[in-house]
């Protein structure tokens, strides 16, 4: 079941020139509680690996119960109020965090290439994701599809990669981080949450393979340049030149889908296959985004010690 269009539903490439994902049409809240639908949703995540939610209601309430189709939310202790009468848990909202400098442009909001939570040993499932303020332009989200990368890089540099394991380090966000970085990208204005991640003395570094398969037989290029500390048991000049070598030959190789939001849209993601990342906008405009988190794991990553 690559694409399926039914009475109700309606699910289509997400364009011509991009190898992964599908949009969703016809989803409604009813439609969430059959375990026909369910299944489907399922079945679509694993095969494409982000599903566009389009013309979807845009409540707490829906985007809630869009992730329940897909695992039970993961509570988050960061973020903002839920709206009185919207009683529902595990939303974080991410508002402008700051101007940073990009290769010599201040924009607002940028985050480079990254999977969610690769400095924890657990892998979340995913993320439903949605645009409570839009921003004219740019503020767009970028996705790249791990075995779209797998199979693009250079075999002789991948072969390299088969048996590394990746270190992570939280504290290597943003500006601070050490591999795939922009040629110039520093801080102007650090906001508070922001200020606080980075200060975080008391963090244990996680590891994660650069490369694994998944139960379906694809093998997944899967490693975040941001946080990225190192290859584990090659931290040295030797092996930091071959990280940047390889978050290079992603850059070049990847085919991203960058998404234009509109706010009935909701996107989920697969973080044990893909990589995303936030282009910034014009720090003149407010971008606010609500995201729900998936619990899972895919059972691969530990930490250091
Ligand atoms: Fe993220």
């Amino acid at each position: 079941m690559r694409y399926i269009s039914t009475e109700s539903l309606c699910v289509t490439p997400i364009a011509d020139d991009i190898p992964f994902g599908a949009k969703v049409n016809g989803l409604d809240l009813e439609s969430t509680y059959s375990p026909n639908i369910r299944e489907q949703m399922n079945r679509l995540l694993e095969i494409h690996g982000l599903l566009i939610f389009e013309n979807i209601q845009p409540t707490n309430c829906m985007q809630a119960a869009i992730s329940e189709i897909f695992g039970d939310d993961q509570a988050h202790d960061v973020g903002s109020q839920i709206p009185e009468g919207d009683n529902v848990k595990g939303f974080l909202d991410s508002e402008n965090d700051g101007v940073v400098e990009v290769d010599g442009v201040q924009v607002e909001n940028f985050l480079p290439w990254h999977f969610d939570q690769c400095y924890a040993a657990k892998l979340t499932r995913g993320g439903i994701l949605r645009a409570l303020s839009i921003v004219p332009e740019g503020g767009l989200t970028g996705f790249s599809d791990g075995i779209q990368l797998y199979n693009a890089v250079s075999p002789a540099l991948r072969e390299r990669f088969e048996t590394f394991d990746i270190l992570y380090d939280s504290a290597l966000q943003f500006w601070n981080m050490r591999f795939g970085r922009p040629t110039s990208y520093k801080p102007v204005r650090v906001s508070k949450i922001v200020a606080e991640q980075l200060r975080s003395t008391s963090r244990v570094r996680s590891i994660h393979p650069a490369v694994w398969r998944r139960p379906t037989g694809e093998k997944v290029l899967h490693i975040s340049p941001m946080q990225a500390a190192g290859i584990a048991g090659l931290e040295s000049v030797e092996g930091d030149i071959l990280l940047e070598q390889m978050c290079r030959e992603m850059y070049s190789k990847m085919i991203p889908y960058y998404h234009r939001w509109k706010p009935t849209d909701m996107v989920i993601w697969d973080n044990w296959r893909f990589i995303h990342m936030v282009t910034g906008h014009s720090p003149a405009h407010v971008r606010n985004m609500r995201r729900t988190i998936i619990f899972g794991d895919y059972g691969l990553g530990r930490r250091e010690h």
